[in-house]
């Protein structure tokens, strides 16, 4: 019989009640696959959204018993015999398993080894966890989808969330001007981070202070993504992280725009790892939750006023 460890899982879908913290089997690497000691794991939208079934899209039919969560950071336990880059004792951290079933609100995740890349030394665990999924996904928009480059104009939606924040500091480093939206309590967040204007989108309507973007991040979707065709360039692009895809819009507006889900890319983290131990990225937790109160943490984060990100302490 397999050994057992500590998790969160769901056996249906639903609220967070569901989540619930019980012992469950730990898992077997396979040959190309680490087994990684979860210190920490990263909480984001998209594990509530899975918890209630709106992005059952990600899994497989029968997902159950389940557990939720992508983003971790922790130490190798063991390495599967085809791994070559890792070895036990290494710090890693990464978003594994993504899209499928993620496995990170545990105690030990069986992953890829691509999945994950070497932690930054500079941060503690929960720092590093809090990194993968948001950073992946503000670097492959900004920059795969984007094209953004030194010089030009940025529009950042949401700019204080997990995503955002991650995406301001990349944008900043990249060379662009950046605008970020935010409600008024996180204009000083934001300015610290780095954003050259910021608008507040509760008294502001930002179409009326902002024109002329090379690049909009678009991670709010509805009325957001609407008003935010009139402030591009013609030679622009809107890209969004979130459905229903762009594309006829903007055809409608004669401008540019793409869809992305973030892919789990370990050269991109190993960058993000060099960024941040070179004070660069600086990733910011706005609470920590132990592992059991994850249902905390889900109602929390679904509120959709994290700053920053929320993590789950895991071991120590
Ligand atoms: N396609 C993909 O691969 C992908 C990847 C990652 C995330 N996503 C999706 O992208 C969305 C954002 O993710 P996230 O992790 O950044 O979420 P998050 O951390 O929960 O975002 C919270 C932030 O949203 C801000 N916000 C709320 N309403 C706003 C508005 N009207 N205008 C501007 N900002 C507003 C809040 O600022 P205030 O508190 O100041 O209001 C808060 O800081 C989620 O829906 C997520 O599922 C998709």
């Amino acid at each position: 019989m397999s050994e057992s460890m500590k998790a969160v899982r769901i056996h249906k879908y639903g609220d967070p009640d569901v989540l619930t913290f019980e012992a469950a089997p730990r898992p077997e690497p396979k040959e190309t696959e680490l087994l990684i000691h979860i210190r920490a794991a990263g909480v984001n939208p998209v594990d509530w959204k899975t918890r209630t079934g709106m992005a059952s899209r990600l899994l497989p039919e029968d997902p159950f018993p389940l557990i939720l969560g992508w983003d971790v950071s922790g130490v190798v336990e063991a390495a599967g015999n085809l791994v070559t880059d890792f070895k036990a004792g290494d710090e890693v951290y990464g978003m594994v398993n993504f899209p499928g079933v993620g496995g990170a609100y545990a105690e030990y995740v069986a992953a890829p080894a691509d999945h994950v890349s070497h932690k930054p030394t500079s941060v503690d665990h929960e720092h590093a966890a809090a990194l993968p999924l948001a950073s992946l996904t503000a670097w492959q928009a900004l920059f795969e989808a984007g094209g953004l480059s030194p010089g030009q104009k940025v529009l950042i939606h949401a700019a204080a969330g997990g995503v955002g924040h991650i995406a301001v500091q990349l944008a900043k480093w990249k060379g662009a001007h950046v605008t970020g939206t935010a409600s008024a309590r996180n204009g000083a967040f934001l300015r610290e981070l780095g954003v050259d204007e910021f608008v507040d989108y509760t008294t502001v309507k930002f179409e009326n202070v902002v024109q002329d973007m090379d690049v909009i991040l678009d991670s709010m979707s509805g009325e957001t993504r609407e008003r935010s065709w009139g402030v591009l360039k013609k030679s622009g692009i809107l890209v969004t992280i979130l459905r229903p895809s762009p594309e006829e819009a903007a055809a409608a507006h004669q401008v540019r725009a793409a869809h992305i889900l973030v892919r789990p890319e370990s050269n991109q983290l190993s960058e993000l790892s060099k960024l941040v131990d070179a004070g660069q990225i600086k990733p910011v937790i706005d609470r920590v939750f132990p592992l059991k109160d994850a249902r905390k943490a889900h109602e929390h984060i679904q509120e959709g006023h994290t700053r920053g990100k929320i993590v789950l302490r895991i071991s120590e």
